[in-house]
């Protein structure tokens, strides 16, 4: 075993650890539950919310699982009276200044509210309400993300995240005490800063205080999701489309990434990516081939037909001026096959190197 590996306890039961982990980080791989609000796979750890607090053996206050590095022979402890209550005043002093449903729960938007499944599993001390202190933001015009002052519990995931993962800055944690609040430079809307409308910051939200203002909200119950891979460059994101309707009238009616650590984009996409797929069902789009007959109009015919006719067209002017008068432009929104055939059809089959690809440039 190598000096950075050793054992420590948690919950009684020994686990395997390294160096330079953290408490979550070494339970998470055990398999065991430490809830969390601030905490995002993808960033450094804030603790901030203190969701997480376990008990550290010979530390005299709880610690922060998600932020607290193990040492050798640590022993831990993430379930006990002591911590069940220090959740309850935690869940209290939250749903307090939260906006809250009938049933005296935190109120949930489409991208669902941590808040809210923790609260259903540990009864929230109950506690006077406070009024929210953070209305009377100026309205942001941007037409994809919504901020909600009265959810938000100042975790600072969004501010993080478009800092460490973005390395944008556009929105910061600004004033203090109870009237903190998310803010851009002077308050101005998101369109007037440096924010790139990648929507990471709606994801990473845990109580849905960040929303997407495009898609339905919430989304209908029939909504399904569907796996693809974006398009829109060569990266290869993994997207997940939320599908409305049925067969022959089903839509597209939101886009989000699979969860970090599951897919190539690690949960971030960019603009394009998450909000631009109103084509998808636009009247404009080119849904089926078209030749250009005789009449010069172009008229709708099979797939077969349009590859002979462009094969026969490429043919006609290879036999007439050779085959360096023959160019092939492919698309990094092609896959990589798709761009390795391309430049095949170039080589090998018309015999020359003319081939391109707009991602060369
Ligand atoms: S949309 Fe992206 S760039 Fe803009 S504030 Fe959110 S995380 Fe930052
Ligand atoms: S908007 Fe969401 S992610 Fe940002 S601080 Fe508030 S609760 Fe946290
Ligand atoms: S998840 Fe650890 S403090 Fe928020």
């Amino acid at each position: 075993m190598s000096s950075n590996r050793f054992d420590i306890e948690i919950n009684g039961k020994a686990c395997s650890a390294e160096k330079g982990e953290t408490v979550f980080e070494v339970a998470a791989r055990e398999g065991i539950n430490i809830p969390t609000l601030c905490h995002d796979t993808r960033l450094e750890p804030a603790g901030a919310c203190r969701v997480c607090l376990v008990e550290v053996e010979g530390q005299r206050r709880l610690e922060p699982g998600c932020a607290w590095k193990v040492s050798e022979g640590m022993k831990i402890t993430t379930e006990s009276d002591r911590i069940e209550r220090h959740r309850k005043v935690l869940y209290g002093l939250y749903l307090a200044d939260h906006e809250l449903d009938s049933e005296g729960l935190p109120v949930e938007t489409g991208n669902g509210n941590q808040l809210r499944e923790l609260a259903m599993k540990t009864e929230p001390l109950a506690l006077h309400p406070v009024e929210a202190p953070r209305a009377g933001r100026p309205a942001d015009e941007n037409p994809y993300i919504r901020f909600e002052p009265d959810l938000c519990i100042l975790c600072a995931r969004c501010t993080r995240y478009c800092d460490e993962v973005e390395a944008v800055n556009a929105i910061t944690l600004a004033n203090r005490g109870s009237q903190t609040t998310i803010a851009t430079a002077g308050m101005r809307g998101l369109l007037d800063t440096t924010c790139e409308l990648c929507g990471g910051c709606i994801d990473t939200c845990p109580t849905g205080a960040l929303v997407e203002k495009k898609s339905p909200d919430p989304l209908p119950a029939d909504a399904r999701k569907v796996r693809t891979t974006c398009n829109f460059c060569g990266v290869g994101c993994q997207l997940d489309l939320h599908v409305v309707g049925t067969n022959g009238t089903s839509r597209v009616a939101k886009v989000t990434s699979p969860p970090p650590g599951e897919t190539v984009n690690d949960g971030n996409l960019c603009i394009k990516g998450r909000f631009a797929y109103d084509f998808i069902h636009h009247e404009d789009r080119i849904t089926e081939p078209l030749i250009r007959g005789e009449d010069g109009e172009l008229h709708p015919a099979t797939w077969e037909e349009a590859i002979a006719a462009a094969a026969e067209g490429l043919g006609k002017v290879k036999e007439k001026y050779g085959a360096d008068a023959l160019g092939f432009v492919s698309s990094s929104r092609c896959t990589g096959e798709e761009n390795y055939l391309m430049q095949k059809i170039s080589r090998a089959v018309y015999g020359t190197n003319n081939i391109h690809q707009c991602s060369a440039t």
